[in-house]
């Protein structure tokens, strides 16, 4: 837990100088989030777990000014998001197996920009300034994956969008959390 309460704790001093900076909490969010990706043995198999009917989204810490959330997506064989933005910076850490990330142009429908293979220890950066539409998905069809995303406020709180590209047409969801109880990150 050890690894985790001090990306929590260099999250938070970055926040108390740089939260209104939106290239400051990516850049040194970055810098941490490579320091806890560098190890796989800190995540808790509760907040590791997952569901064949669905991705699994657990709020590992939230900052209590909804600065920043912590979250572990946790990717059954083959599963995907839609399309979806997030209207605030992200920061998503390959922790576990592999993701596969499509970025969009926005659009009507959004067009596909390119697509980028995340292995272990990778991280990809998203905001509105610098391109906010992505679908994810597990890149492997006989694995779990599992990342570690950091984002700009309470995500799972957040009204966002995700996009029909058959349609062209967009609906408003937000997230929510899979989980109700938190990591001990005292560890004792
Ligand atoms: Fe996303």
């Amino acid at each position: 837990m050890t690894r985790l309460k001090n990306f929590i704790r260099e999250m938070t001093i970055l926040a108390d100088s740089h939260a209104d900076d939106e290239e400051k909490m990516l850049d040194g969010g970055q810098a941490s989030l490579a320091a806890l990706l560098a190890e796989d043995n800190w995540l808790p198999e509760e907040f590791a777990r997952p569901d064949e009917g669905r991705y699994m989204q657990y709020l590992l810490h939230c900052d209590p000014l909804e600065r920043f959330s912590v979250v572990s997506f946790v990717w059954a064989p083959g599963q995907m998001t839609p399309v979806h933005d997030h209207l605030t910076w992200g920061l998503i850490g390959m922790l576990r197996g592999a993701e596969e990330s499509e970025r969009y142009a926005p659009g009507s429908p959004p067009t596909l920009i390119d697509t980028q293979r995340l292995n272990p220890g990778e991280i990809e950066q998203v905001s509105p300034r610098l391109g906010d539409i992505h679908r994810v998905r597990n890149a492997f069809d006989d694995r779990v994956s599992i990342s570690i995303h950091v984002y700009g406020g309470n995500i799972g709180t957040l009204e966002r969008q995700s996009f029909d590209l058959a349609s062209g047409t967009c609906k408003a969801f937000i997230s929510g959390y899979a989980n109700s109880s938190l990591p001990n990150i005292w560890g004792r």
